[in-house]
């Protein structure tokens, strides 16, 4: 969908703090450009977002996650997404439908297969233009961290799960390469910022 530009990477690449810098850039410039953000993003989405991620939900099995992101999704689509594009605006949405793939699809287990059909379901012809990916390996990321110790068992169930979502990214990028735009993260803020911009400009959304 033109106008529809995607954000993705894995946890602790600074897609938040980035993001946020576009922002202002976009502010700062004039554009027009609608910022949001899954799960959640509107009210309805939001509140479903937080059954997702409420800690006291561990219980939740794999499935209903993957299916309670798609519907998080289908409202996030009709409040926000749907009615900017057809005001002839650019939406850029952090994270949409290769989180899924990637985390339920890959890192949980369910499947590719099954969580692009429930997707399909989902947001119909409604796919970005493109997809940002900010690339950083888990191994980085966690460095980054200050050094995650791989030691503690948790940790090392976190970096597993992490390391398969990395790879997950990567499977899809082989398997679409012109629907993404690969940055490097692992440089300083104000170089991915500037990859980022210049990806961006290049792709005609910015200026
Ligand atoms: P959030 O706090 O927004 O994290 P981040 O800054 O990394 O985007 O939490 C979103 C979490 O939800 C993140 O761990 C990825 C996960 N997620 C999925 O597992 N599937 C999805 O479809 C989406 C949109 C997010």
């Amino acid at each position: 969908m033109r106008n529809f530009i995607t954000i993705e990477g894995c946890e602790g690449v600074g897609k938040t703090y980035q993001t946020r810098l576009l922002k202002q850039y976009c502010l700062d410039k004039g554009l027009d450009v609608v910022f949001t953000r899954e799960p959640g993003g509107s009210d309805i989405a939001e509140q479903i977002r937080r059954i997702i991620l409420d800690a006291d939900n561990s219980d939740m099995d794999d499935l209903c996650e993957a299916f309670l992101y798609a519907a998080s999704r289908i409202q996030h689509l009709k409040d926000i997404v749907k009615p900017a594009l057809s005001q002839g605006k650019t939406v850029i949405c952090d994270r949409y439908v290769d989180s899924s793939y990637v985390y339920q699809g890959i890192g949980r287990g369910l499947g590719l297969d099954k969580i692009v059909r429930l997707n399909e379901i989902a947001v119909g012809e409604y796919m970005p233009e493109f997809t940002v990916f900010l690339d950083l390996s888990p191994d980085n990321a966690f460095r980054r961290k200050g050094g995650a110790d791989q030691n503690d068992r948790m940790e090392a169930v976190g970096y597993a799960f992490h390391r398969k979502v990395y790879e997950g990214y990567k499977l899809l990028i082989q398997q679409e390469p012109s629907r993404f735009e690969v940055i490097d993260a692992s440089g300083t803020k104000e170089q991915t910022q500037a990859k980022l911009r210049e990806a961006l400009i290049r792709r005609g959304v910015l200026k």
